[in-house]
């Protein structure tokens, strides 16, 4: 097996292990002033209303850790997760669906950007993009503020399950394309079906770097000082 095989399996083994620990939901957070003050390293899940952040949650963590809605725009606070008090995950608010008022709407953009702007904790950001749809306007504002906020993020396709073998195709040299326009952009993804399991061990692998061990005296939602 060649150093490079040998790494990766390795990391594909860090990430099953990380996301084999226990995860607990913390709480709901509508006001940034109420986030957990944890000292962890926090990776969020953002992207459209509907994309599939919480089905992907599921997957990556293997149980039915976060909410699956039918009802797409339903979810409007930030939901964040300990995961084996090695790190933090934030399944953050849908963004795009078009039957939400004006003041929704502000209240989304107030509490995201103080999220971005705040937590320093956030050392990562999943951005999902719809396979089926590639990146909308909505989704290119969303990198625009992961951009200001230089917060870096993946870009991560969902529900290739729907797609043939040429659409994918497609679909990944889309987000190739916005990767490379983007300064906060990491050139790695991940194509994923949290259907059908594909792309979950790789995705589990590249958080794997993210996560780091707590440090002495960290208690889950309790106390602990902003890093
Ligand atoms: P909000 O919380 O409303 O922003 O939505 P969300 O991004 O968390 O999406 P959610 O995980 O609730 O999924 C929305 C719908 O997409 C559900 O009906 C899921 O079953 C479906 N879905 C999610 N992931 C996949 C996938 O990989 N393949 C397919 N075919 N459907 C999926
Ligand atoms: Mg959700």
């Amino acid at each position: 097996m060649s150093d490079r095989a040998a790494l990766e399996k390795e990391w594909l083994k860090r990430g099953q292990v990380l996301f084999a620990q226990e995860c607990k939901f913390l709480r709901p957070v509508a006001n940034f002033a109420d986030m957990p003050r944890t000292k962890l390293s926090e990776i969020a899940f953002a992207g459209r209303s509907n994309v599939g952040k919480s089905s992907l949650i599921n997957a990556l963590t293997n149980r039915k850790t976060a909410r699956v809605s039918n009802t797409p725009g339903r979810t409007r606070d930030i939901n964040v997760f300990d995961l084996g008090t090695r790190l933090t995950i934030a399944d953050l608010p849908g963004y795009g669906f078009a039957r939400v008022s004006n003041e929704t709407k502000d209240n989304w953009r107030e509490l995201i950007v103080a999220y971005l702007q705040g937590r320093t904790q956030l050392k990562r950001v999943c951005l999902l993009i719809d396979a089926r749809h590639g990146a909308l306007e909505t989704d290119l504002a969303m990198m625009h503020l992961l951009d200001l906020a230089e917060t870096p993020f993946h870009l991560v396709l969902t529900k290739i399950d729907k797609l043939n073998a040429t659409q994918r195709e497609q679909a990944i040299n889309d987000v190739r394309r916005h990767a490379s326009e983007h300064p906060a952009c990491l050139p790695e993804f991940v194509a994923t079906s949290a259907e059908k399991g594909i792309g979950i061990p790789e995705l589990r692998a590249l958080l794997a770097h993210v996560a780091r061990t707590p440090e002495k005296g960290y208690k889950a939602a309790a106390g602990g000082r902003r890093a």
